[in-house]
This record gives C-alpha cells, sequence and structure tokens, in this order.
C-alpha cells in the first residue's frame, strides 16, 4: 500500500541542514544591455557559475517543462514552484481550461450549472486580467467562454477587464479592449445586452494577493459592484485611450474606471440576482476578490453592498479553503508534494519571502495549499512588503531581511530545510526600469552571499535555483532575437521570458562524489524536488522526476 516513508538514499546521509533559494525571475541569456543580471555585480552567483561545473546547470522553466500548453508559454511563478515543490509535472489551468472549453465540458459541469441558474433573470459578469499573457487568464478563453454562453441563454453580460501590461507589453491594453469591443458588438447583434462595465490596471485594481494591500481590491469592489469610480467614460476604449495619455500611465496602474450612461450611470454594478465569474485561472491574484465576494464574514474593507450572488472561480483557487465554493474547471490535482513527504519523514522545513512572494514558497511550493502539513515541524515567516509603491522605487526590497531570517534559521539548528524566495529581479523586472533592476540583481546577490555564508558555517549544503526568466532579458525581440523597435524605440519587456535557469549546489556538508548526472539534459525545475530529497538522505518516490545528481566513488 501506500506510504509516506521515503527509502534511505544508499549513499547520501541526513541531517544536513539544506538551504534551497530561489532567486524569482533569474533566467540565463546572452550578456547584453538588456540583460540586468549580467550588467549588476553579481560576485556570489558568478562564483556559483564559474565553480565547478558539475555543481552548476541549467533548467527549463518554460512551455511543457512546467505544465503550460506550449513551448511558447514563457515561465511563472505559480508553475514553476508548483513543478520545484511538486516534482512532477501537472498539466497546469491555463492547459486545463483549453481542455475544458475544447471538449465543451466547462459548460456541462457543477460550476456552470450553478452560475448558469441566473441567466434568464440576471446579469452575468465576467472579471479578469484582460491579455493574452497565458499567465493569469488569456483573452482567448474569454472569448470562448463568451460564445459559449451566449449559446445558452445569456441575456446581459458585463465585463470588468483589469488592464496587463506585466505580463504583455505596456500600451497593449488598448488593442485587447478593442479586440473585446469587437466581440461585443457581434453579440450585440445577436441581441444580447453585452458590455465592458468597468476597468482598471492589475496592480491598482482587484490583483492584489497574499493580502499584501486590500485597498487594491476595494477599488475594484468599488468599480464592479458598486458601480462606483474616479473616472467615468462612455466607452471602456476611450477610458483605456484617455487614461494612458496622462504623464507616466501604464497599463499596470491605470486607476479605476466605470462605463456609464447617457444620464451618468454606470452600466453594469453586481447586484441581487447576477452571476459572476472570475475568468483568471491563475489563484494568487484572485484569492482576495473570491473571498470578498463569498465570505458573509469580512472585515478587510467596508463592501457597502453585497449583492446576493452566484459566483464560479474559472479554477478553484484554494484546495484547502475550499474557495471558491463553484468553480467552471477543476484545478490540476498536485498531491504528495515534496514537502508533505518531507515532513512524514521528520524534515524540518523553515520557509519565509516577503508578502509578495509569501505565498510562492508556501502556497505553490505546496501544490496551491495553504497552511502547514505539519505545525510541530515546520515554520513559515512572512516579511511584510512595502505597499503603495512600485518596486523600483525600492529595488532592494527586502532581500536582505529575508536573508537574515533564513541565517538566523539556519544557524538556529532547528531546521533541515530553509527555503527562500528572493523577488527582487522579477518584482522589479516587471517595472521595465532597466536601471532599478540592476539595483535589485545585486541585493538579490547579496542576500544569496548571507545564506551562503550561514550555510558554510553550519557544515550545509545549498541549492540555489530561480522560477523562471526576467531580468536577464528586459527588451521585446524578434524571432532572430533583435530587439523590436517602436516609433524608433526599443519596446521594453517587463514581462517573463522563455529563457532556462540556473542550478547550482555546494557548500561543505555536500558528499564528495555529488555532482550533476550528464544523462538529464532536458531537466526542468520538476526535477529539482528529488535532487532535494536526494540531498536530505532519501530516495524520491518512484513517480518523481528525476534527480539532476548522482554521486560516484570518491
Ligand atoms: C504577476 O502576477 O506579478 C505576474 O503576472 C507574474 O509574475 P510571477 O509569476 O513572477 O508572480
Ligand atoms: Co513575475
Amino acid at each position: 500500500g501506500f506510504s509516506w516513508k521515503l527509502p534511505d538514499h544508499p549513499k547520501l546521509p541526513k541531517g544536513k541542514t539544506i538551504a534551497v533559494i530561489v532567486l524569482d525571475g533569474w533566467g540565463e541569456a546572452n550578456p547584453n544591455e538588456y540583460n540586468c543580471i549580467h550588467n549588476a555585480e553579481t560576485p556570489t552567483m558568478d562564483s556559483l557559475k564559474k565553480g565547478a561545473p558539475e555543481h552548476w546547470r541549467l533548467v527549463r522553466a518554460h512551455g511543457k517543462a512546467v505544465g503550460l500548453p506550449t513551448e511558447d508559454d514563457m515561465g511563472n511563478s505559480e508553475v514553476g514552484h508548483n513543478a520545484l515543490g511538486a516534482g512532477r509535472i501537472f498539466a497546469q489551468g491555463a492547459k486545463l481550461v483549453d481542455l475544458a472549453l475544447e471538449s465543451g465540458k466547462i459548460f456541462e459541469g457543477d460550476g456552470f450549472n450553478y452560475i448558469k441558474e441566473s441567466f434568464e433573470t440576471g446579469t452575468l459578469h465576467l472579471i479578469g486580467l484582460l491579455s493574452d499573457g497565458g499567465v493569469h487568464s488569456r483573452l482567448d478563453q474569454v472569448q470562448l467562454l463568451l460564445k459559449g454562453v451566449s449559446e445558452r441563454g445569456v441575456k446581459r453580460i458585463r465585463l470588468h477587464v483589469l488592464t496587463d501590461g506585466r505580463d504583455v507589453l505596456d500600451g497593449s491594453s488598448v488593442a485587447f479592449v478593442e479586440t473585446l469591443e469587437n466581440d461585443l458588438a457581434k453579440l450585440r447583434e445577436k441581441g444580447i445586452d453585452a458590455r465592458i462595465a468597468s476597468g482598471g490596471g492589475r496592480m491598482n485594481v482587484t490583483m492584489d494577493r497574499y493580502e499584501n494591500d486590500w485597498s487594491v481590491v476595494k477599488r475594484g469592489w468599488d468599480a464592479q459592484v458598486l458601480g462606483e469610480a474616479p473616472f467615468k467614460f462612455t466607452s471602456a476604449l476611450e477610458a483605456v485611450k484617455t487614461l494612458r495619455a496622462a504623464p507616466k500611465a501604464n497599463d499596470q496602474y491605470l486607476p479605476p474606471f466605470v462605463i456609464v450612461d447617457e444620464s451618468g450611470k454606470s452600466v453594469g454594478p453586481i447586484v441581487d440576482g447576477d452571476a459572476v465569474v472570475t475568468f483568471n485561472f491563475r489563484a494568487d491574484r484572485m484569492t482576495m476578490l473570491a473571498k470578498a465576494l463569498e465570505y458573509e464574514k469580512f472585515d478587510n474593507f467596508d463592501r457597502v453592498r453585497v449583492p446576493k450572488i452566484r459566483y464560479a472561480g474559472m479554477l478553484e483557487y484554494d484546495g484547502e479553503l475550499k474557495l471558491p465554493r463553484h468553480y467552471l474547471v477543476s484545478p490540476p490535482e498536485i498531491d504528495r508534494t515534496s514537502g508533505e513527504y518531507l515532513v512524514h519523514n521528520g524534515v524540518r522545513t523553515f520557509a519565509c519571502s516577503e508578502t509578495v512572494k509569501f505565498g510562492h514558497v508556501t502556497f505553490f511550493w505546496n501544490g496551491n495549499r495553504s497552511g502547514y502539513f505539519n505545525a510541530d515541524l515546520e515554520q513559515y515567516v512572512e516579511i511584510p512588503s512595502d505597499s503603495g509603491i512600485t518596486f523600483n522605487e525600492q529595488p532592494k526590497m527586502k532581500a536582505v531581511e529575508i536573508a537574515e531570517k533564513a541565517k538566523e534559521a539556519i544557524l538556529s539548528g532547528k531546521f533541515d530545510q530553509i527555503r527562500v524566495n528572493l523577488p527582487n529581479g522579477d518584482m522589479v523586472g516587471h517595472t521595465g526600469d532597466i536601471e532599478a533592476t540592476i539595483v535589485a540583481c545585486k541585493a538579490a546577490d547579496e542576500a544569496v552571499k548571507i545564506i551562503l555564508d550561514a550555510i558554510q558555517q553550519v557544515g550545509g549544503i545549498y541549492v540555489v535555483t530561480a522560477d523562471h526568466g526576467n531580468a536577464e532579458d528586459m527588451v521585446k525581440r524578434d524571432k532572430a532575437g533583435k530587439p523590436l523597435l517602436k516609433d524608433g524605440k526599443v519596446q521594453i519587456l517587463t514581462s517573463h521570458t522563455l529563457e532556462p535557469v540556473p542550478i547550482a549546489i555546494g557548500g561543505p556538508g555536500l558528499a564528495p562524489g555529488v555532482r550533476f548526472r550528464n544523462d538529464v539534459p532536458t531537466g526542468g525545475l520538476a526535477n529539482v524536488a528529488a535532487t532535494v530529497m536526494n540531498l536530505h538522505g532519501f530516495e524520491a518516490p518512484s513517480d518523481y522526476e528525476t534527480t539532476l545528481i548522482e554521486v560516484v566513488d570518491k
């Protein structure tokens, strides 16, 4: 029968202190002026790369290696940390929604039947990120959803759109809104009253995460539910065009707006009897809104009016909280993660990051599950992030604080695994500010050094890797790799990349014969879990992606 007990590794000892460091948004790319990692002073990461070749390699962090639909899909933190923690590749939300739409099953499930009850008499509201980034949502999925509901009796549709500029180029919001407006015009020709009702930039409206700043969700609530916002327009296209014309305007941070009729009344507040679908498949930035929509007891902001609605998420966002109760597509069943195995085998774990990435090394790492497996053996520490700023203003973020906490945990002797996420390369990379991203990469490197020094002191082992690329390439390129120009200027890339990421192992506790195998050339993030289990002195479960290391006699 099934057992959580892991077999002993035949050659590797138990009881070593292991630091697992995830540099967020830290890929490997050619050195050039847009490679902020290359252009930053990163002596620690450089020394790992220039060190023993058998202790440094690259792993895949995008596309099918992390369960995304195609090789054109860049990596992201959700799928990256899922793969790192689970040790296997699961078809991820993006792919599962594609399949459910393709087969039509999405329109047959409990979630859809539940919201459909409101189609006759109420309005269907769709809320989510409007782009083709494929990280949190995809426009083509929204289009298929619109088609599906329009064939199944919906009478009135209102969209509440969040502009992107973070997983796609800044400025692309206008074209996405235009596309959607054209689709809605066609629905209106068919007699369906379909309109965009509100909007705003994703970082300013609705899509906060890990409870960093509830005012973001409140701004969305006011616009989407109450129909109130500081900016009013009669069309969404006019809204984004006008708001983007302001100095320093940016798709990620557009202010909230509502669409109003001739009398100035919002065209689509959410009211009793309506149905709501949040169409993001990725959880982290929808969980807070899901709570606001669903929880009876809620005190994170004054909701003013709580409409009685039928609400479904595109996916279930939190399997532990069963949030939301209704959803259109079942999430990947990420079970038996390495974290769960390790607690069952007595490994004591410490995990830490700052708020904006805290859930990455806990929730995502543990297969989209919040909470501890065993509170006696685990401690998760969240360092509060600065809120209300864009991270190019504080590119060092809390890297040193995270590293100091990790160091303390390492030196305490109370933990076997100390796991951190260092957010800088990613969070600052997303701002598109090249100078700041260079500062960010330097800060992350300094944090790595603090942790490696502590590992040195206790005779431990380190595993340094990343979840996906970002800071190593900050320019949009054509197929041949040349920077793309627009109006004579290069287009800055705020999103992640398709690049592989480094993984380095070492430290005084690493057994002398341990080295990266050379027979796993296509290894990806999912191979890391088995590797780490080995370093803890265990064999990985047989269905895990294979380990990256071997032990040769020395
Ligand atoms: C975000 O949510 O910030 C971006 O869409 C993706 O970034 P992450 O995958 O690094 O969190
Ligand atoms: Co990112």
